[in-house]
């Protein structure tokens, strides 16, 4: 059993992990313990934090012992003398917003409920057990249900909140975060992943001081600025060693996350919808339900943290045909062309594409009525024929014929003002009155929270969809969400706009995947603006940055590595010089990044020489070779983000076949030798090492290649990169 409810404790156990909590003697639902498997102990020593406090001022002299700013709790509402970030604020119908959640009940819950209209972690196998709590206002019946599901295997613990309003009037739901997670230390680092378009998800560390450290997205997405997964770890946690605790939020739009102390030593890590802009009315009898958030512990480092997220990612985050199956090798078009193509042009590229091994075809931005740069046509998904010379279908059949399949680029959430659809609904925009909105990259974005909005747009995308064989979808956004209006909502609900907007964007993806089940979907945000584990449960990868210069990309795919699969990020060979840096990188070292990822290409194909076109065909070959275990093996990140050059590894589960890549990211004038350990072998089975294609003649056993490494000889200078295969001899 991984959820056991027994008196007044509740405890849920992953293999590896415990998480405990009580209800106090005040009747307070209170955080006992996350963190190494506990046997049958219980944690309830810690039953006493927030007892007995030599605080000067305790909240409330009727009950001196007691202080709820300081008790460690899994919930707790604003106006009742906790003074840390309150995940609940709500306003009652008389303008109070005093609110003190008690323990009501909790129930096991049989198999996880869906959570309405939201992505969320699934379990259609019973791999997971769940509890659902609920807290009670003391005056008020406004009710809290808090859902708890253990996913025993992979050391997960998800989290998510439902409020149900039965307090006879209507109320305003201020601030509902998802998760609080407070904690009996406070010697911590925070871990963020932020940065900027071209630079997302830039590793960072930053130590835990007297203040709250606060990070958040105001732009409608999850943004490129700060992505919405954390990890808080001990100082001395590194790859392999120390403790640390992830928390990934399952939601597209704005969100807010903190780590703050208290004075006692005890800390709170708080996550969910940010409360700016946020205002939700909920009429008596109605509830709301608030994202997910994905919680993991390790105590053996990040490497264990990261294989919980990739394994429950891939196994309950992916649905559908490619949630488990090789994804295709891509060729798009757009570095190669921008707007400027025909379909003679597209189908030369296709013809060498095919010749490289390449499995699809995509066809990006400028294939639609008039868009021939960035500033008109959006909304309106009708196929230029002019522009192409031909039927988008007669171009997708000769696709077919060379044995490729098609994609195409849609940015379905956006419109120009030089657009039909504009001309028709204009209200469709998300504009105040009387206001033009700002035009961000030439284009408003779509009302989404109004729901006649995504039906015009999903009847036009299944015009399409219907009369093309299109099998993959680039599924675009190059927004950020200004001017937040719906002239579909009254006044008083202008609050709940942005939310409602997230909710129409799900709802538009999950009507295309189920009426186009066949379709995979990519997402992209002006790279990877957009990249989070709610856009995961409906497009299995996404478009990882527009950076595609591969030494920016070392940084950018390390930092995505610590939560999202490799398997999930969009990565392509591109032109050199590149388009965004202007750095020369040869083709081997493109290659070798663009591995840790979907693999594809986004350059002319039709301007390379013949020899070019071989190496690439080899390069491709070697993907498919290893396009299993990079899809599905245990990842490892060799080297820090800060090293002069960088590794990973991949695993394979028998742990009979590894690939590394190390790329030189300094030129090595000092030509200290690169001896590199690896990780994830079996110390007692002898392996075949190749590197970049030629064999050493020694085997190795997986403990001389974990404890003593290998010289990796072959690299000296800048950008240079070498390819490692490393096999089990027996299955030679
Ligand atoms: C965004 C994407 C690019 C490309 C362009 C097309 O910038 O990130 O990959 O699709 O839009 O306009």
């Amino acid at each position: 059993m991984s959820v056991l409810i027994k008196e007044n404790i509740i405890t849920l156990n992953t293999k590896n992990t415990t998480y405990q909590m009580a209800v106090n003697p005040n009747n307070y639902l209170a955080h006992l313990y996350y963190g190494a498997l506990l046997d049958d102990s219980l944690a309830i020593e810690r039953g006493n934090v927030g007892y007995h406090t030599l605080l000067p001022l305790p909240y409330d002299c009727r009950n001196r012992e007691f202080s709820s700013a300081v008790c460690p709790l899994e919930y707790s509402a604003y106006g009742c003398g906790d003074f840390r970030t309150t995940p609940l604020k709500v306003r009652f119908s008389d303008g109070s917003s005093v609110c003190d959640l008690i323990f009501e009940s909790a129930n096991y819950v049989d198999s996880k409920p869906k959570l309405e209209g939201l992505p969320a972690l699934h379990d259609n196998e019973g791999k997971s057990q769940s509890v659902e709590i609920c807290l009670k206002d003391k005056v008020h019946d406004l009710r809290v249900y808090l859902l708890y599901t253990a996913f025993e295997e992979y050391d997960i613990i998800a989290r998510s909140v439902r409020i149900e309003n039965h307090t006879g009037g209507d109320l305003i739901l201020e601030s509902v975060l998802s998760t609080c997670l407070d904690n009996y230390e406070d010697e911590y680092d925070l871990i963020t992943f932020d940065g900027k378009p071209y630079a997302e998800r830039t590793f960072h560390r930053t130590p835990l001081g007297d203040v709250k450290l606060t990070c958040e997205s105001k732009r409608g997405s999850s943004s490129h600025q700060c992505n919405p997964f954390f990890i808080f770890a001990t100082k001395n946690c590194d790859e392999k060693v120390g403790e640390c605790y992830g928390s990934a939020f399952v939601y597209s739009g704005n969100y807010t996350a903190s780590m703050e102390k208290t004075p006692i030593g005890t800390t709170r890590f708080v996550m969910g919808i940010n409360p700016e802009n946020f205002n939700f009315l909920l009429k008596d009898g109605e509830s709301f339900q608030a994202p997910e958030v994905i919680h993991s512990y390790s105590n053996n480092g990040f490497s264990k943290l990261t294989h919980n997220y990739h394994d429950v990612i891939r196994k309950h985050l992916f649905r559908g045909k490619y949630a488990d199956a090789e994804r295709p090798i891509l060729i798009n078009n757009w570095e190669a062309t921008y707007f400027k193509f025909t379909a003679e042009k597209l189908l030369d590229i296709a013809k060498k594409a095919k010749a490289i091994g390449v499995d699809t075809f995509v066809l990006d931005d400028g294939w639609f009525l008039g868009r021939n740069s960035d500033n008109s046509s959006l909304g309106d998904w009708f196929v230029d024929e002019e522009k192409l010379g031909c039927p988008l279908n007669q171009l997708i059949k000769e696709i077919n014929a060379l044995g490729m399949k098609f994609g195409l680029w849609f940015e379905p959430e956006c419109i120009s003002e030089n657009s039909n659809l504009y001309r028709a609904h204009p209200n469709w925009v998300l504009q105040a009155p009387d206001r033009k909105g700002a035009l961000g990259r030439k284009q408003w974005v779509i009302d989404m929270s109004n729901p006649d909005a995504v039906d015009g747009i999903f009847g036009m995308m299944s015009d399409i969809l219907d009369n093309n064989n299109i099998e993959y979808i680039k599924w675009d956004f190059n927004r950020y969400l200004t001017d937040v209006y719906s002239h579909a909502l009254p006044a008083d609900s202008q609050g709940e706009v942005h939310h409602r907007y997230v909710l129409g964007v799900y709802d538009l993806l999950e009507r295309i995947l189920k009426k186009y089940p066949n379709v995979l979907i990519e997402g992209c945000a002006s790279g990877g603006g957009r990249f989070d584990c709610g856009m995961l449960y409906y497009s299995p990868q996404y478009w990882t940055s527009d950076n595609t210069d591969p030494m920016e990309r070392l940084s950018i795919q390390y930092g995505t590595s610590f939560c999202y699969p490799i398997i999930a990020m969009g990565s392509h060979v591109t032109e050199s010089p590149n388009h965004v840096t202007k750095r020369d990188t040869p083709f081997k070292t493109r290659s070798n990044v663009a591995m840790a990822g979907t693999y594809g290409f986004e350059l002319d194909l039709t301007k390379l020489s013949s020899e070019e076109i071989e190496f690439l065909a080899n390069e491709t070959n070697v993907y498919k070779k290893y396009s299993q275990l990079i899809r599905t093996g245990d990842y490892y990140r060799l080297t820090s983000n800060s090293a002069r050059y960088m590794g990973w590894q991949f695993v394979s589960n028998d742990k009979l076949n590894s690939l590394a890549v190390i790329v030189q990211r300094t030129s090595n004038i000092d030509f200290k030798p690169i001896i590199q350990k690896f990780e994830g072998l079996n110390p007692s089975v002898m392996y075949r090492v190749v590197i970049d294609g030629k064999e050493r003649e020694n085997l190795y056993s997986g403990n001389a290649l974990m404890n003593i490494g290998l010289n990796i000889r072959s690299l000296k200078y800048e950008n240079e990169s070498t390819r490692i295969e490393i096999l089990s001899a027996k299955a030679q």
